[in-house]
């Protein structure tokens, strides 16, 4: 038996395995709640160690796409509730990635057609659409709008509605919360040094000011369901929707990892979009409880990962697209199914609940 399959205790919850279903947005909740489908989608994976789900707005301000789910509806609660109830009685764990994508997103998909939200006043390039209405109402990859810096009222009351959308994941049954950090959505929006240029206590030069949301957010979300059920992802040195690098970016990093470090979190998840390993080791050093990675992980890179010390559990995304049973592929070492990538987002069950489990195929 390898490591990855050995159990491991991720705070108060038992893992059979250290194989994490990583969060993957697969876009086919078309009234923004999730449904019977969802709720077989995410059974069918129930062997892995750790589910957690799909990207999911914390408010109607939250949301950067159509058809991505939220948790913030008496529907959207319902909905995921019978998730849950379905994963735990195939007997898996599920946790909630909480979402606000700030800048990126789309007036039609805002409240009164309003303009997202942001670090500064912003607007993404064209290189990375969001998906939402265009100017005939119909669904397309454009561009997102152009953003507004946020106010210290609005960062004060967007916290809030993190510490909602966590309550509202513990009522509907699951596990805990992944508050999403990462790919320069609203959080890393501020964190990110060459974005951020604020001159007030939330940006600018000093590290602290632009950890500050991200912390504070940290610190409401622990104090409303306990800090050993929430989690948070990040990207560092992640090069997507236009993250650009800058000079401090390591150091905010490593600081950002030492505060985590000293609250006692379920996990820190880091999504490898490139990480420099002298980051990943310091990081790592200064960061003291479980460490989940993912980015383009296979098996024997996984066990690997976990012999060298790199880190404690893997996540696997892509691959479990097409694979339910990829902790039991793994185990016997049965090929693994490719997923198409048009099944990826949007559409319906099909490259979604019909991908069989080897022993079926
Ligand atoms: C279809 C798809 C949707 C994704 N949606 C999310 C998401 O909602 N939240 C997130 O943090 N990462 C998301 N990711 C990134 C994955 O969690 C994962 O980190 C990435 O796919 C790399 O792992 P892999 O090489 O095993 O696929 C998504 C990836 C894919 C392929």
């Amino acid at each position: 038996m390898t490591v990855i399959f050995q159990p491991y205790q991720l705070a108060d919850l038992a893992l059979p395995n250290r194989v994490v279903m990583a969060p993957m947005t697969r876009s086919r909740a078309r009234s923004h709640a999730p449904d019977d489908s969802t709720a077989q989608y995410y059974a069918q994976r129930a062997s892995a160690g750790l589910i957690i789900a799909e990207g999911t707005q914390i408010s109607r301000q939250g949301q950067g796409y159509l058809w991505t789910p939220g948790i913030y509806s008496d529907e959207q609660l319902a909905g995921w509730h019978r998730v849950t109830n379905a994963v735990h009685d195939a007997g898996g764990r599920i946790f909630a990635q909480l979402w606000h994508t700030g800048r990126m997103s789309h007036v039609s998909l805002q409240e009164n057609g309003r303009a997202p939200l942001s670090s500064v006043d912003s607007q993404v390039s064209t290189n990375w659409p969001v998906f939402a209405y265009d100017e005939a109402g119909n669904p397309a990859q454009i561009q997102a709008s152009p953003a507004r810096k946020m106010t210290v009222e609005e960062i004060h009351a967007t916290t809030g509605d993190y510490v909602r959308a966590a309550e509202n994941a513990i009522a509907a049954g699951f596990d805990g919360i992944e508050i999403h950090s990462a790919g320069c959505y609203l959080l890393d929006q501020f964190i990110n040094g060459a974005l951020n240029t604020r001159d007030d206590e939330y940006g600018g030069e000093k590290i602290e000011n632009r950890l500050r949301f991200v912390l504070q957010v940290v610190d409401a979300v622990s104090k409303a369901i306990g800090s050993t059920r929430v989690g948070i992802r990040i990207t560092p040195e992640g090069r997507i929707h236009d993250a650009t690098a800058y000079p401090s970016e390591h150091d905010t990093f490593v600081t950002l990892a030492s505060e985590l470090s000293k609250r006692n979190l379920a996990y820190l998840h880091i999504f490898d979009m490139g990480i420099s390993p002298e980051l990943l080791a310091d990081i790592r050093g200064a960061y003291r409880g479980t460490l989940i990675i993912a980015g383009d992980y296979t098996k024997e890179k996984a066990q690997a990962a976990i012999d060298a010390g790199k880190a404690d559990l893997v996540a696997f995304g892509r691959p479990y697209i097409a694979n339910p049973d990829l902790v039991e592929r793994f185990r016997n070492d049965w090929p693994l199914a490719v997923a198409e990538h048009t099944a990826f987002y949007g559409g319906d069950d099909r490259g979604y609940t019909d991908f069989p489990t080897y022993k079926a195929a």
